[in-house]
Parts: structure tokens; sequence; C-alpha cells
């Protein structure tokens, strides 16, 4: 008999446990608070790399949701052109200013002129990417080391030590693009994989610090996959057999975790999260697994 009570409890707790995770799962999956415009209708926005790509992408969803948008990249002429077709769709405002992230200097005038032109920021959304030399054999070019890390991590920060009074002040977001080259190691783009490391690293331990004291400013790391942008097709669209992925979803899946404050945020997200999790279970299979994407012949 009390066998018999002790198997009826054990039952119980599994049907307990069983029910509380599905009653998780369905929280995760269904409770899920919703993007509406409002959230982000008035709202201030600097959108960095924003002439062309991703960021271009980024812009227009901000600016669909009527935001006001800064835009900052080097080429003037696309910079305009994006910023027109921000007050197209909907944008509150939408201007530009011209920028090399190559120099910390100019990264404190692109937050100055948001101080200025805006009187304050909402979202800071980190996404450059230049300077990483390519898709070839490293050689020990230390050149192209230290200007990736320069215009792909160090501005980055740059960026944020001088817009962190402003976004204290509006508990704004921090949204930073990241890759699988930031996860896991790539062959052929040593000096890029380094710098996007080196966000996750400083980001991640960033945004333990705010939430120790209290601050409420999220931020957002986004694990990008490989995206159909001009550049990254010209890149490696034939060094590579993997298919990109939209920007244009891409930058939807970005802007909704930015705006509803999720740590992280991995795009496309069914193909690249086994990845990661292989990554720390069985490296080795991993590994095996992505040398056959690339195609040899075509890298020197
Ligand atoms: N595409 C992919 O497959 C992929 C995959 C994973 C992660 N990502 C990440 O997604 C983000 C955007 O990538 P993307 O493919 O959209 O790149 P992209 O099309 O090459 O655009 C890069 C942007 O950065 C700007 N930029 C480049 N060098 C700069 C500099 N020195 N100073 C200031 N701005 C500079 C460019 O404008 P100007 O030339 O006018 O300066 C452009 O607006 C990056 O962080 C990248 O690492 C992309
Ligand atoms: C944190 O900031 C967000 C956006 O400004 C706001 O919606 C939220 O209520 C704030 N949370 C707390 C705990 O103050």
């Amino acid at each position: 008999m009390p066998e018999f009570r002790h198997r009826g409890g054990t039952m119980a707790a599994i049907k307990l446990f069983l029910s509380l995770f599905v009653g998780l799962c369905a929280y995760y999956f269904y409770s899920e608070e919703t993007l509406s415009p409002e959230m982000v209708q008035g709202k201030r926005v600097l959108v960095t790399g924003s002439s062309t790509g991703i960021g271009e992408q980024i812009a227009y969803e901000f600016a669909r949701m009527g935001a006001h948008l800064l835009l900052t990249a080097r080429r003037e002429k696309q910079l305009k052109e994006v910023a027109q077709k921000c007050l197209e769709l909907g944008a509150s405002s939408a201007r530009y200013v011209v920028s090399d992230m190559n120099n910390l200097i100019s990264a404190q005038n692109v937050i100055e002129e948001a101080r200025n032109k805006l009187g304050g920021l909402n979202y800071l959304v980190l996404n450059h990417v230049g300077g990483s030399g390519g898709f070839r054999l490293f050689q020990g070019d230390m050149a192209t080391v230290t200007s990736s890390m320069t215009v792909n991590f160090l501005s980055y920060v740059q960026l944020t030590v001088s817009a962190m009074t402003m976004l204290q002040e509006s508990q704004g977001s921090i949204i930073v693009i990241s890759s699988m080259s930031g996860r896991i190691g790539t062959p052929f783009t040593l000096s890029y994989s380094a710098a996007k490391f080196a966000l996750e690293g400083f980001y991640s331990s960033l945004r333990r610090e705010l939430h120790l004291q209290q601050i409420n400013l999220s931020v957002t790391i986004a694990v990008l996959g490989y995206i159909d942008t001009d550049n990254a097709v010209k890149i490696v669209g034939d060094k590579i057999t993997m298919k990109a992925n939209p920007k244009e979803e891409c930058a939807q899946v970005v802007v909704r975790a930015g705006v509803l404050r999720h740590r992280e945020v991995i795009y496309p997200y069914w193909s690249q999260k086994p990845l990661l999790l292989l990554k720390e279970w069985i490296p080795g299979l991993l590994e095996r697994l992505l040398d056959k994407f690339f195609i040899m012949e075509n890298i020197r």
C-alpha cells in the first residue's frame, strides 16, 4: 500500500511538471506581446550604416511606424535617397549625417547631431560594417585587423558611450547587429569574426551591468545568418553554397525584437539555432558540416 501511494505521488509530480511545462511553452509562444506602431510613433531612432543593405531596411521599418529617423553612413547621395523614402513611408522626420566610423571623433559627432537635431534618442541601432577586407585567407595583415576592430567594434562602443545619457533619459534601447560569425569562428573573415565576437562580449556584459543597476535600457543582440544584401552577395556569393535570406524580413524580425526589448534575436531562427546548439554540444560535427559550405576553388 505505501508503495502504491508512492507511485501515485510520482505520477502526480510528473503530471504537475508536464502541465507546468506545457503552460510555460504556451506562455512563451502565445502571450508574447505584439508589435504595434504606437510603440514607435514619434520615437527618435539613429540607424548606422543605413545607406544600403539591412540598415536601409531597418530604417524603412521604423519609418513605417512613424519614427523620427537619423541616418548615417559615408555616401551622401544614398543617404539622401533613403531619407526621402523614409518620409514617403510615413516617418515623422528623416535626417542624415555623413560620417566615417573609422574615426571615433566622427562617431561622437553623430551622437552630437542626434542631440542637436532630435533632442534625444530612444533607439540606437548599431549596424554599419566595413574595413574587414573581403573573404580571403588571412595573411597576417595587421592593418585589416585594426580597421575591422575600429569600424566594427570600437566605433559601436564609442557611439554607445556618447549616447548613454540620452538613452538612459529615454529608457531607450540599443540594437546591435551581430552575426553567426560572432558566435562561431568563421574562416576567410577572421578580422570580421573577431570584431563580432568582441561585440557579443561587450554588449551581453553591458546588459547585465545595466540590469544590476536597475537601469531600464534594453540591449538586443541580433545574430544573423547569410542575408541577401548587394554587398554580402558580391563578397561571398560565389564562395559559399548557402542560400541568402531576404533583407526585408530580416529587418522586420530585428526591429520587432528590439522594440519588444528581447535580449537576443536569431534570424533565420530554425536554420541557425541548431548550429549554435551543436557548437556547444558536438563542435567537431558542426565544423565538418560548415566546411562543406565553402567553395575552395573560388577562395584565395
Ligand atoms: N549580409 C549578411 O549576410 C550579414 C550576415 C550577418 C550579419 N550581417 C550584419 O548586418 C549588418 C549590415 O550588413 P549589410 O549586409 O547590410 O552590409 P552592407 O550592405 O555592406 O552595408 C553596410 C553599411 O555600412 C556603411 N559603412 C561601411 N563602412 C563604413 C564606415 N567606415 N563608416 C560608416 N559607415 C560605413 C555602408 O555605407 P557607406 O558605404 O555609404 O559608408 C552601408 O550603409 C552588419 O553589421 C553585418 O555584419 C550581415
Ligand atoms: C522600461 O522602459 C520601457 C520603455 O520606455 C517602458 O515601457 C517600461 O514600462 C519600463 N519599465 C520599467 C520597469 O520602468
